[in-house]
């Protein structure tokens, strides 16, 4: 695993925005999964502000994950996150981005639909992702299968309730639906990041735990790609 710190929010995500867009123009094909959450968001907008005609014309994305029960066009929904500022703004056609439907009647093809989907693509290139104050990557909670695809989760207590600064109103929040460890550790290249003290604590262990699956970010410890980067408030070194 690569540590690195960043001086700076801004400093982070434009290094993350960079390694993106290089990538992109060496590999215009690419299959992407982005995160949803506030980790992201600066990271998202200097892509939109940086990226050149022609960079994301074949590029597909998969958005990480979803809140069971929450409609797509819901404020707070995971789409939502990444859909206004990454999605719509590089135009990206709907035949070459994932999005998981929490609405979905049946929870089970829809994870079957998504994993049929990335691997239609022959995978990810690059998974990027936030982390939850009790390790989460996605919503693969603490105990998630490193060998699980998609799949449903039952969300601890910690992610129910941060999980509600995204919604306008209080919001019931009981099951997610995530991408799994195993697409995060298949992906040719894992980034993790993390900005701000809150995230300090769980820095901190994910640097000194054994790898786990009771901490699912210390998957990335087993990844041979993978990258932990973090601003200096939330550096635990
Ligand atoms: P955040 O969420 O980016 O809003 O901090 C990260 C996460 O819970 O995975």
């Amino acid at each position: 695993m690569n540590y690195h710190v960043f001086p700076t929010y801004e400093a982070l995500s434009t290094h993350a925005a960079d390694f993106i867009l290089a990538y992109v123009r060496n590999h215009p094909q690419a299959t992407i999964c982005v995160a949803s959450g506030e980790t992201p968001l600066l990271t998202f907008q200097k892509i939109v502000a940086n990226t050149q005609p022609g960079d994301f014309d074949q590029v597909t994305f998969v958005a990480l994950d979803e809140w069971v029960g929450i409609a797509p066009d819901n404020a707070g929904s995971c789409r939502s996150y990444i859909d206004a500022p990454l999605i719509k703004p590089l135009g990206i056609s709907p035949d070459r981005v994932s999005f998981f439907d929490g609405l979905a009647p049946d929870l089970e093809a829809e994870c079957q639909r998504v994993n049929d989907f990335i691997a239609n693509k022959g995978g990810l290139d690059i998974i990027m992702v936030g982390i939850g104050l009790n390790g989460h990557l996605g919503l693969n909670e603490p105990g998630s299968s490193f060998e699980s695809y998609a799949h449903v989760s039952e969300l601890e207590e910690v992610t129910a309730s941060v999980g509600q600064k995204y919604f306008q109103s209080e919001t019931r929040l009981t099951q997610g639906i995530t991408v799994g460890l195993k697409h995060f550790l298949e992906a040719k290249t894992a980034i993790v990041l993390a900005n701000g003290p809150r995230k300090k604590d769980i820095i901190k262990r994910v640097l000194e735990e054994p790898i786990s699956e009771s901490l699912p970010a210390t998957a990335l410890k087993l990844h041979s790609n993978g990258h932990l980067w973090v601003d200096a408030a939330a550096d635990a070194s």
